[in-house]
């Protein structure tokens, strides 16, 4: 009883020292990987007001952000630079630095294993780092995505045995999914709201505590259970939607329907509906990866999820079905897959960042490589990257004379940074996998998702009466949306250029996080 009413008291002063360091800044946090996700969000807590600690074990890395260099998009060096001079931010490799730290955040990679299932051994690792080195009253805040489960086991359990502490009294757990939408403009950390469940009422009081200190909106739920399973639902909805227009694309390819118009007229609906595009494949940190992850948990549980296995079977199938429509073409054009000078435009996943992970380009590039094709590359992001047999490949510049040199071009990624009328005036065939050209004039251009025709020429002529039926939906689109909303909004303005430009905001197969 004596020890139960002592231990009541340290709680209180702990509850009340975490509450009053979040409100006067004084707490100090540790971002355990300091990657896509765990960068940017060490520097919106440091922007904040705290002093973060960055804790990564790529010294590469880690060198660079001491040198005042970010490696990912959307943070610039001199956030870095202006951080680091006003003691907010630093880096290092050492977890000894987690000793100073009220919060940690762990943010390292969850991919597959070779077998195609989850694997959590970065989560294990960066647990048993950081464990020697937690302090009394710390709270831990997983973020890296990943199945139903991993905070308890392989979070909670380990420090609980290791430390001989209990959650929710020495030491507190939760789980937040980071749920960053790379390249974005309009949603980052800060206005993207945020899920969190704690292992106990309390850990989830602090960590609401915490976030809500320096984010717009957060999510509170019952569990971290129901937290990491929102998050794998959220993208095994866009696997499962991409999927189902990946399957359909061919089939109106046959059925002599545009695909793009389809999705363009049935995005008008306003309700019930959300679009998403047909592409190469999926890529990502993400998409491809975290349904995997769900379906695993719930076969744990002897619950079978068809409806991923078909997802995932579908969309891993797009690069092939590209390879395959890029030598029907050549042949078409008199050409032949084998010694084709074939241009990649676009290796990154998707438009307007730099990330080549399971990159559906990748797959195309090697399939290509393998039937016989001269393959190059060219991607405003992405100077290099490592093939599949170990060799490195350059970009190449944008040019005409790159497009006039190839028998082909195939437009993997629909970057900003590319000129598609360009394209257009000089290449001898572009087949177009993201509808980029849209907008084009002229040029001897194949969009995937077209009525396949024995002609590109007819192809092109229906691409001018599609585009003259696009332009009336914008001039409608706009007329409705000025009148009911007015087109300040930078969302609205947005969903008007999606009809346009046809898939900004959906993620499409572009395996948005
Ligand atoms: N990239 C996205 O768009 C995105 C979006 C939402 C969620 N996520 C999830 O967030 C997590 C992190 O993804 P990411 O894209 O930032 O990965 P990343 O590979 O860009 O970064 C992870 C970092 O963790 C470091 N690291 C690995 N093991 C470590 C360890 N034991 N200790 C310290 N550092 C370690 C790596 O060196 C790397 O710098 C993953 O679970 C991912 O699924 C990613």
């Amino acid at each position: 009883m004596v020890e139960s009413s002592k231990h009541e008291g340290n709680k209180e002063t702990q509850e009340r020292t975490t509450l009053q360091n979040i409100n006067n800044r004084s707490l100090k946090a540790a971002v355990i990987g300091l990657g896509y996700v765990g960068l940017p969000m060490a520097v919106e807590m440091a922007q904040a007001g705290y002093q973060v600690q960055g804790i990564d074990i790529d010294g590469a890395k880690v060198a660079k952000l001491v040198a005042g260099k970010s490696y990912v998009i959307g943070i610039e060096n001199k956030a870095v630079q202006s951080l680091t001079g006003a003691g907010l931010f630093m880096a290092g490799t050492d977890y000894a630095a987690v000793t100073h730290a009220d919060v940690i955040v762990i943010c390292v990679p969850t991919p597959l294993t070779s077998e195609h299932q989850p694997d959590i051994s970065f989560i294990a690792a960066a647990v048993d780092g950081i464990t020697p080195y937690l302090q009394e009253g710390s709270l831990v805040i997983l973020e890296s995505t990943t199945y139903p489960g991993t905070t308890e086991e392989r979070v909670k359990q380990p420090i609980e045995v290791a430390k001989g502490w209990k959650v929710g009294q020495q030491f507190h757990v939760c789980y937040s999914p980071e749920r960053v939408d790379p390249g974005s403009v309009h949603y980052g950390v800060k206005n993207t709201p945020k899920i969190i469940g704690g292992s106990t009422p309390t850990c989830l009081s602090y960590g609401k505590a915490f976030y809500g200190s320096f984010l717009n909106e957060i999510v509170p739920v019952s569990s971290t259970t129901v937290a990491e399973t929102a998050k794998l639902f959220e993208n095994t909805f866009r696997s499962v939607n991409i999927a189902l227009v990946n399957e359909l694309t061919p089939a109106c390819e046959q059925m002599g329907v545009n695909i793009w118009e389809v999705l363009d007229a049935a995005a008008t609906k306003p309700f019930g509906y959300m679009p998403f595009y047909p592409g190469p494949g999926i890529g990502g940190h993400c998409i491809p990866i975290d349904p995997i992850y769900l379906s695993w948990a719930a076969g744990r549980q002897g619950s079978e999820l068809q409806f991923i296995s078909l997802a995932d079977a579908t969309n891993r199938q797009m690069p092939e079905r590209v390879v395959k429509r890029a030598a029907e073409l050549l042949e078409q054009n008199g050409s032949s897959m084998q010694g084709a000078r074939i241009v990649l435009a676009g290796m990154a996943y998707k438009k307007d960042i730099d990330d080549l992970r399971e990159s559906p380009a990748l797959d195309v590039y090697r399939l290509l490589t393998e039937a016989g094709a001269d393959v190059v590359f060219t991607d405003p992001m992405v100077p290099v990257f490592r093939k599949h047999d170990g060799t490195v490949a350059q970009a190449q510049p944008a040019s005409p004379a790159l497009w006039a040199g190839a028998d082909l071009v195939i437009i993997t990624t629909d970057h900003t940074g590319f000129n598609y009328q360009e394209m257009a005036d000089h290449a001898k065939l572009i087949f177009d996998t993201r509808n980029a050209t849209a907008g084009c004039v002229g040029g001897n251009i194949v969009v995937l998702g077209q009525p396949i025709r024995p002609e590109v020429n007819v192809l092109q002529g229906m691409k001018e009466i599609h585009e003259l039926q696009i332009h009336e939906n914008i001039r409608v689109s706009q007329k409705v949306n000025g009148d009911k909303r007015g087109l300040t909004d930078p969302i609205e303005a947005d969903s008007a250029t999606h009809l346009k430009h046809s898939h900004e905001n959906s993620g499409g197969s572009h395996g948005e996080s």
